[in-house]
């Protein structure tokens, strides 16, 4: 499937684990391809891996911050001019760590709010403010989490900014959908990235993930994801195979929010 020849994206920390398969995925599908990161190293090894799969001129490593506004619309504007548009935007920057409630304090919410809540907000209207000036639409998919409807102990900053950024995507659908602009969003669960790291353990290696969610199948598909297969669901959402979605979430999660 080629889908989307003569298409642009750009994916937020897109040079690693699910960004970097998302960014490879439209690679593959024929679009030219920016990823924005903030470190050079990290984001000119993921450039150099995707120029494996695509041609130079279709892909680009862009540095920023998402949540720095200047850096935000620097990276757009950069994109625009190497590739001359963008037709889809993947809001998939993001931080976790591991803090109970009553310790957190605005060091632990702030940087992470800043990230997934702030940093969807300004690429979102950058992104969006260029798609309405060009006039031919476009796609914003966000890479969201069961953790925006799902609790679970020590991350209620995360699952609050996720929440946060799911009903920006809402919102963001509403007002864009007159510009032709579809605005959705993936939730993974367990997905086999640099994320799963926590605390220099991999959650997915641990004696519980593998009690609870494998053996006992509270993953009803008894295994983490891979980062693909978000991805897939991501390209879809910024097809034209989903020309009429508009405002969903799409769990990725191998079953894992439908059980209790
Ligand atoms: N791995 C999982 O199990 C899982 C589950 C649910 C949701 N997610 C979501 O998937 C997305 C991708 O995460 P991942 O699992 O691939 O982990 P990851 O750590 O590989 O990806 C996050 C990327 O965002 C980048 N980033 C962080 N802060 C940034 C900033 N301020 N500006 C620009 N880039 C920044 C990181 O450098 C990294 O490249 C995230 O939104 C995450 O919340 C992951």
């Amino acid at each position: 499937m080629r889908r989307f020849e003569g298409k642009a994206v750009l994916v937020t920390g897109g040079a690693t684990g699910i960004g970097f398969a998302t960014a490879l995925r439209f690679a593959r599908e024929g679009a030219s391809v920016a990823i924005m990161g903030r470190r050079a190293s990290v984001g000119e090894e993921a450039l150099a891996e995707l120029r494996r799969h695509a041609p130079q001129e279709r892909t680009l490593f862009v540095r920023g911050d998402v949540s720095s506004e200047a850096d935000v619309e620097r990276c757009v504007e950069e994109t625009v001019q190497a590739f001359g548009r963008i037709d889809a935007l993947v809001n998939n920057a993001a931080m976790a760590s591991s803090v109970e409630l009553v310790r957190a304090g605005t060091e632990e919410w702030k940087p992470v709010f800043d990230v997934i809540a702030f940093g969807t907000y300004f690429c979102t209207r950058a992104v969006a403010r260029r798609m309405i000036e060009r006039g031919e639409g476009g796609a914003i998919v966000n890479v969201s989490s069961i953790n925006a409807y799902r609790a679970l102990p020590f991350s209620s900053h995360y699952n609050a900014a996720k929440g946060a950024s799911d009903q920006l995507m809402r919102c963001a659908a509403v007002e864009l959908a007159e510009h032709g602009i579809r605005v959705n969003a993936v939730q993974p669960g367990f997905i086999d990235t640099p994320m799963s790291f926590v605390d220099g353990e991999n959650e997915l290696e641990t004696d519980w993930f593998k009690d609870i969610y494998v053996q006992r199948r509270k993953i009803p598909q008894a295994r983490a994801g891979g980062p693909e297969e978000v991805a897939s669901v991501v390209a879809f959402l910024a097809s034209e195979d989903a020309s009429y979605v508009c405002g969903a979430a799409i769990p990725v999660d191998g079953g894992l929010s439908v059980t209790f």
